[in-house]
């Protein structure tokens, strides 16, 4: 988990101890897995520069795939991981930045920069790329990501300006 936040939130970011430094808001109503969603705030000289928090999509290929995705104060993704899947190996991990370059097709976007109908797989009319044979994974990916954002969002001027 350290070393998947250190990758969605760049070091040049934060000056403090993110592990230390959080917020829990409310989390049930975005389908992300869990009623409340810690959230780790990055800070450079005490503002908030970014954010940090795991999410879940709850309906993988082969359930949970849990991941963790860093946001900009202005809502644009740092970074998207995976830090655990049961997904189906040589199919469905591709989802893994070990595996291919995939989840770094998250990074800079964000809620203004795609419209929610591009917040799918190609093959659903958005711009990120299924796999072959293995739709479901990515599909599910995309859209987790997607309501982790609307969350941020929800709760952005609270969490900016704690
Ligand atoms: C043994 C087995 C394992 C599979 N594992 C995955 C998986 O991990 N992820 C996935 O998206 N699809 C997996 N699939 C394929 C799905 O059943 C489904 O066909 C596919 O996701 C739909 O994508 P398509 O429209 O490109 O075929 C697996 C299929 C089989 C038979």
């Amino acid at each position: 988990m350290i070393k998947s936040l250190e990758e969605v939130v760049p070091a040049a970011l934060h000056d403090n101890d993110m592990l230390q430094d959080t917020l829990t808001i409310p989390s049930a109503d975005f389908n992300i897995g869990a009623n409340e969603t810690t959230v780790y705030l990055a800070k450079k000289s005490g503002k908030v520069t970014a954010v940090c928090f795991k999410f879940i999509a709850p309906d993988g290929y082969s359930g949970a795939i849990n991941m963790i995705m860093g946001v900009d104060r202005d809502g644009n993704i740092l970074g998207v991981r995976v830090l655990s899947h049961k997904e189906t190996p040589g199919l469905g991990d591709k989802i893994e930045a070990a595996k291919s370059d995939w989840i770094l097709n998250f990074t800079g976007r964000s809620l203004d920069n795609l419209t929610s109908a591009q917040w799918a797989v190609k093959k659903d009319g958005g711009v990120f790329d299924q796999f072959a044979g293995a739709t479901i994974t990515p599909r599910k990916s995309v859209q987790a990501t997607y309501r982790g954002l609307q969350l941020f969002k929800a709760h952005q001027a609270q969490l900016i300006n704690p």
